[in-house]
């Protein structure tokens, strides 16, 4: 997403500067050629050596020095960036960008650009709620900035209250985000379900299954950076759901479904990639089951297919992990339920399926041939589906006859 996309990054004179720094690291670690422009109280805080050592370029400072380019084209910068992300940013520099002030570099060179552009404020908590500074925030808005957090935390000066830099990765995904806005599924509601469910037997006890919930997850992220307003509805899982989209958790099939019905109603596509348990415990045990020396029965009854009773003009692509007759099964599957895609993986494949971050998978849509791909990074594989997603949404604005239902 990242690769080759110029990114400009302006720094200012806050305290949180030293996150800057590692931000510019992943920037170039993900592929994207980093301009940096510092203000002059940034420059007090960290030298420009720093930046100019990790981004490997040039590291704006004075618009006014004849050694820089800048001596020479002061709006270079602006023009070759694709997103530009000032983080942090000071309540100084957000008042002059929110009036439109171009009296230093970071200032003039945000003024002149026209690719998407990012705020991520970071001060003190009486600076952040002072009313000037939420003006500014709010014109900042209106004018089309996209602002991420600040964060509600603990802050330099010691105190807990709003103003603390947004994490990285959310500030990350911001800029990914925005450079998606164009993306070929910008303008479409995409609703993901990812991760398994539990169902519980007892108050400590439940029955659960090995999905990690990568695979979901790396297909909300990937929808996100498509340009797609994501859904993602997720049972309990040990990752953290990406950042920039709308994130509901649940525990259970049924919550499960409830919260699949309420998100996809009026969505483009549903892709239903949780491992959602098949049976539940016809009674949940008021209290913990006692061990009485003797076997204990457990009565499971059928959950609801959620897939199936969801209706409307939506794409639906299902999951199907199976552990035997892999494409027989899947399949059988894409019939029943009249999906649009299934995508199959053997989960007794030591390098694909439930915890691992690669997959093999095996596409299967009516009336095309099936498609098996290679051993891919669950993030490529995600990729890979929505190009199909999109295919089958274009045929969908073409017109209800080019598509093959079963
Ligand atoms: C140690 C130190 C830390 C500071 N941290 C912040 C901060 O986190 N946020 C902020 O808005 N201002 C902070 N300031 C104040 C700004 O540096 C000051 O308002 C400055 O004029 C900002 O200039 P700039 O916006 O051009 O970078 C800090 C000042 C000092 C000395």
């Amino acid at each position: 997403m990242l690769q080759g996309k110029g990114v400009l990054l302006g720094v200012t004179g806050s305290i949180a500067i030293y996150k800057a720094v590692d931000l510019a690291s992943k920037l170039v670690q993900l592929g994207a050629p980093v301009d940096v422009v510092m203000t002059a109280s940034a420059t007090k805080m960290v030298s420009p050596i720093t930046f100019q050592a990790i981004v490997h370029g040039r590291v704006a400072t004075d618009m006014f020095d004849p050694t820089s380019e800048l001596g020479m084209d002061h709006l270079a910068l602006a023009r070759r960036a694709a997103v530009a992300v000032v983080a942090p940013a000071t309540a100084n520099t957000m008042a002059k960008l929110a009036l439109g002030l171009a009296d230093d570099v970071l200032s003039t060179t945000f003024l002149a650009a026209s690719c998407p552009h990012l705020v991520a404020p970071a001060m003190d908590s009486v600076m952040f709620q002072h009313p000037t500074t939420q003006e500014n925030l709010a014109r900042l808005k209106a004018q089309g900035w996209l602002v991420v957090g600040p964060d509600y935390g603990r802050l330099a000066s010691g105190e807990v209250g709003p103003g603390r830099l947004a994490p990285l990765e959310k500030i990350i995904a911001a800029i990914r985000g925005a450079l998606g806005r164009g993306g070929d599924l910008a303008g479409r509601q995409v609703v993901v379900t990812a991760g398994g469910t539990q169902e519980p037997i007892d108050p400590v006890r439940y029955i659960g299954n090995r999905s990690s919930g990568k695979m979901g997850f790396a297909l909300a992220e990937a929808a996100r950076d498509r340009g797609a307003s994501v859904s993602l509805i997720a049972g309990p899982t040990s990752i953290s759901p990406p950042p920039g989209m709308a994130v509901v958790m649940v525990t259970t099939a049924l919550e499960m479904k409830e919260a699949v019905q309420k998100e996809a109603a009026g969505a483009d596509v549903l892709i239903m990639a949780a491992a959602v348990a098949d049976f539940r415990a016809e009674e949940i045990a008021a209290a913990k089951i006692k061990k009485a020396g003797e076997a204990v029965t457990l009565r499971l009854v059928l959950n609801p297919d959620i897939l199936k009773e969801v209706r409307g003009d939506i794409v639906r692509v299902g999951f199907a992990a199976e552990s035997e007759e892999l494409e027989a099964n899947a399949q059988k599957k894409l019939l029943e339920k009249r999906l649009d895609l299934i995508v199959a993986n053997d989960i007794t494949a030591p390098d694909s399926g439930f915890g691992s971050d690669t997959n093999r998978v095996v596409l299967i849509a009516p009336g095309r041939e099936i498609e098996r791909l290679p051993l891919l990074l669950k993030t490529q594989v995600a990729h890979r589906v929505l190009d199909r997603v999109v295919e089958l949404l274009m045929r969908r604005v073409v017109g209800p006859a080019g598509i093959e239902r079963p």
